[in-house]
């Protein structure tokens, strides 16, 4: 019997769950295990994180994480140095007999790593293992990135601390859960595992939510240099715009006087250009930009726009004050999609649109090497290039249902000037790959990307990738 089947996962606060979480706890470990009845008590419980599966209303598996603030005696407790942010400790993961075998609570554990490190950006994960009876998981967490850090306690009460700590490290291990985490939702019977971002601000505990943090982070310009870049998205944006132009007039835009916020708006050509098509005629508009160089840019080249410093997190926008919220290839490089969500709609009105073009690398087709280099590239790049497979669902949970749906194959077999068909955009054999010229830049991908070139104008191959917009109205 497959026990996956019917399973409904939910995040969980403790004044809710708390009973029903110890009881599970309680039937595992101590009736099953004889472990003494304090050790299912956490001194944090009561503002843990808790995820739990449910079968017919009753908790089967749950996990648990722990937020610490820096200074907190329980870290000192398990040797654990001060840091500059929070630390997470991942805590007690349990499921009934029946259930175990099923990787019920490995996957929930697996995306709970992956939302954590998204949203809350922690400084360092750690958990302990207790010596006397849970001793051979220690190398099954060494291979999910905890390394040894120290061993606290004596006699029964022993314990092995582990963490992962650094920014690499931590980089690593949210590559490596997403990656499993993607694994896993690939299958029919995958996990799914609601937002830990929507779960914190129902429940009134945004201040968990790294919103400083992840807004002063930007992974597009972190491998990419304005100089070339900004050039590139200019060429890009016309060819972007012919596309465009058929997706914009056939979208149900609020008529005038309304008002439109283009996110990462970047050297804001492609505002300027929107702006003056039919569907925003007398419409307000505005674009948010983080990166200083950028806006010093759009604000230079169209002075009579306003553009303002914001990210996707804080755009600095009132509650309920914007009627289209457009992101064009911006989703894809973010680390947080769910906290942009939960942004977009503070600020859109009820009924507002948000407009969103982005490149969906799940529909990538080419030779197998190119292949390749494409699933290195995403595998390791922390923005997530396959996420529009996933938006609709994110979107929905944050209010927004789609109400538009359009896809354009980008293809490699055109001449000199692009060739626009229904739903296709065939480009020159050298324009199509400088559409993945961005992979060399990243650390680690430079030979795979040389070689992918050299074989790619030796040959004469196909390439296909789909240009996405997908179009979402917030509930009224
Ligand atoms: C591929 S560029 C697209 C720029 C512009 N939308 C266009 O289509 O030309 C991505 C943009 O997103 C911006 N960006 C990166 N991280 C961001 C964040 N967290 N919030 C808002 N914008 C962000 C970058 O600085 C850059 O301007």
């Amino acid at each position: 019997m497959n026990r996956r089947r019917g399973l409904e996962v939910r995040w969980l606060n403790w004044s809710d769950a708390g009973e029903a979480i110890l009881d599970l706890r309680r039937r595992v470990f101590v009736d099953e295990m004889n472990w003494p009845e304090k050790r299912i008590h956490r001194d944090r419980d009561a503002d843990g994180l808790h995820l739990c599966a449910m079968s017919d209303g009753e908790i089967v598996a749950a996990i648990s994480a722990y937020v610490y603030e820096p200074g907190a005696p329980e870290l000192a407790a398990l040797e654990l140095s001060d840091t500059d942010g929070p630390t997470v400790g991942i805590g007690m993961r349990v499921e009934l007999p029946e259930y175990r075998g099923h990787l019920i609570s490995i996957e929930m554990g697996t995306s709970m790593a992956c939302q954590i490190s998204e949203s809350l950006r922690p400084s360092r994960f750690f958990l302990y293992v207790h010596v006397d009876t849970l001793l051979h998981l220690v190398d099954r967490y060494a291979r999910r990135n905890f390394t040894y850090h120290t061993q606290v306690g004596s006699g029964e009460d022993a314990v092995v601390v582990m963490k992962v700590e650094g920014k690499e490290e931590l980089e690593e291990f949210y590559l490596n859960h997403r990656d499993l985490a993607r694994k896993y939702s690939a299958d029919d019977d995958g996990i799914r595992v609601p937002s830990l971002v929507r779960f914190l601000a129902e429940s009134k505990r945004e201040n968990l939510l790294a919103v400083d943090r992840l807004g002063s982070e930007n992974h597009y310009l972190e491998q990419l240099r304005l100089g070339t870049e900004a050039p590139r998205l200019t060429a890009q944006g016309q060819v972007i715009l012919a596309e465009q132009r058929p997706r914009l007039a056939l979208t149900p835009f609020p008529p005038a006087p309304a008002s439109l916020l283009d996110i990462g708006t970047g050297p804001g050509e492609y505002l300027a250009t929107i702006a003056k098509e039919k569907s925003f005629a007398g419409y307000q508009v505005r674009g948010v930009e983080p990166a200083p160089g950028l806006l010093a840019r759009a604000r230079a080249a169209f002075p009579e726009y306003d553009f303002r410093e914001g990210s996707a997190y804080t755009t600095g926008e009132p509650e309920s004050s914007r009627d289209v919220v457009t992101a064009n290839f911006l989703f894809v490089h973010l680390r947080s999609p769910d906290l942009a969500l939960l942004e977009i709609r503070r600020i859109l009105r009820p009924a507002g649109l948000l407009y969103v073009v982005d490149i969906n690398d799940a529909s990538f087709t080419g030779p197998e090497a190119i292949q390749r280099m494409m699933q290195i590239y995403d595998r390791n790049y922390v923005g997530d290039r396959l996420l529009l497979n996933d938006l609709p669902r994110r979107a929905r949970e944050f209010g927004f249902e789609p109400v538009r749906h359009f896809s354009t194959t980008l293809h490699n077999t055109g001449g000199a000037e692009p060739v626009f068909g229904k739903d296709e955009i065939r480009l020159g054999k050298a324009d199509a790959w400088s559409l993945l010229s961005f992979v060399r830049a990243q650390r680690g991908c430079e030979e795979i990307f040389r070689e992918a070139q050299d074989s790619y104008f030796a040959t004469e191959c196909r390439l296909s990738l789909n240009l996405e917009t997908q179009v979402y109205r917030l509930s009224a």
